[in-house]
């Protein structure tokens, strides 16, 4: 697998979406006794897209998973299309589908980005007071969650940190507006510093579409703003990799 030399990532290639699934699952489980032993609380934020459905289901599914104390669970998200939060197109209704109603957690412990607010900034604002306040944090500091859970587009893209947008370069704010261009959906992201400050991250990878990607973001030097998932570069010691093998296909040869 040819990556440069200075950064390694921490990679773990699964033999299809299911068993990426189930790693995920087991990873969530662990970070999250993890925190509440040290804690008694979990900060956890998730991604949309199509490839975390799998485990959210699974999750959800799960008796460990389901005798988790999740009164003392806090979700977020790493990003949001600005769309309503019954829009199929919402990641909050995802998560919400797969997991959230499915689980014990209060919905105080629920903190989506409030799309239904006519002005993105100030909903972006809004997400930022969110974070300040659950997070107990004064106007210099940054909220550490326990975890992140990530996707990677077949652009590079992480969260809602798209090629050749600001947003991959904004260390001002905690979550940030992106507007998009063809006609898709503008976003909301948490920024590059929230990413960094996470004590672990995950990137769920999965799908042939992918491959290639992966193996241009592996294999060249950083460069945000053509793959802003390098972004995670300088953290890569807290990431791990989920990708299945169709995801791996260029980088397993
Ligand atoms: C979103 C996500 C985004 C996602 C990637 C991968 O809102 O779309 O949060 O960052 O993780 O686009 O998406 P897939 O899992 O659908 O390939």
């Amino acid at each position: 697998m040819e990556v440069t030399a200075r950064y390694k990532p921490n990679i773990e290639i699964t033999v299809d979406a299911e068993e990426l699934a189930s790693r995920t699952v087991d990873l969530f489980v662990a970070a999250a006794r993890e925190a509440l032993e040290t804690k008694g609380t979990f900060h956890v934020a998730i991604s949309g897209g199509s490839t975390p459905r799998g485990a959210f289901e699974k999750l959800a599914a799960s008796p460990v998973a389901q005798a988790l104390p999740w009164q003392h669970i806090h979700v977020f998200w790493a990003d949001e299309r600005y769309v309503p939060a019954d829009s199929p197109h919402s990641n909050y209704r995802l998560a919400a589908e797969a997991l959230l109603r499915k689980v014990p957690i209060p919905p105080d412990n629920i903190h989506r980005i409030p799309t239904e607010q006519e002005d993105i900034c100030v909903a972006a604002r809004a997400y930022e007071t969110i974070l300040r306040e659950v997070f107990e944090l004064d106007e210099n500091r940054v909220p550490e969650f326990d975890l992140i859970v990530l996707g990677m587009g077949a652009d590079g893209h992480t969260a809602s940190l798209l090629p050749n947008s600001f947003a991959t370069f904004d260390t001002d704010d905690l979550a940030c507006v992106v507007y998009v261009m063809d006609g898709r959906f503008n976003r909301i992201t948490l920024t590059h510093p929230v990413l960094h400050a996470a004590s672990r991250l995950v990137v769920l990878v999965s799908g042939a579409e992918k491959a290639d990607t992966l193996k241009e973001v592996l294999a060249s030097e950083p460069d945000e703003v053509r793959y802003p998932i390098h972004v995670l570069w300088p953290v890569l010691n807290k990431v791990l990799w989920y990708v299945d093998r169709d995801a791996a296909a260029a980088i397993t040869g």
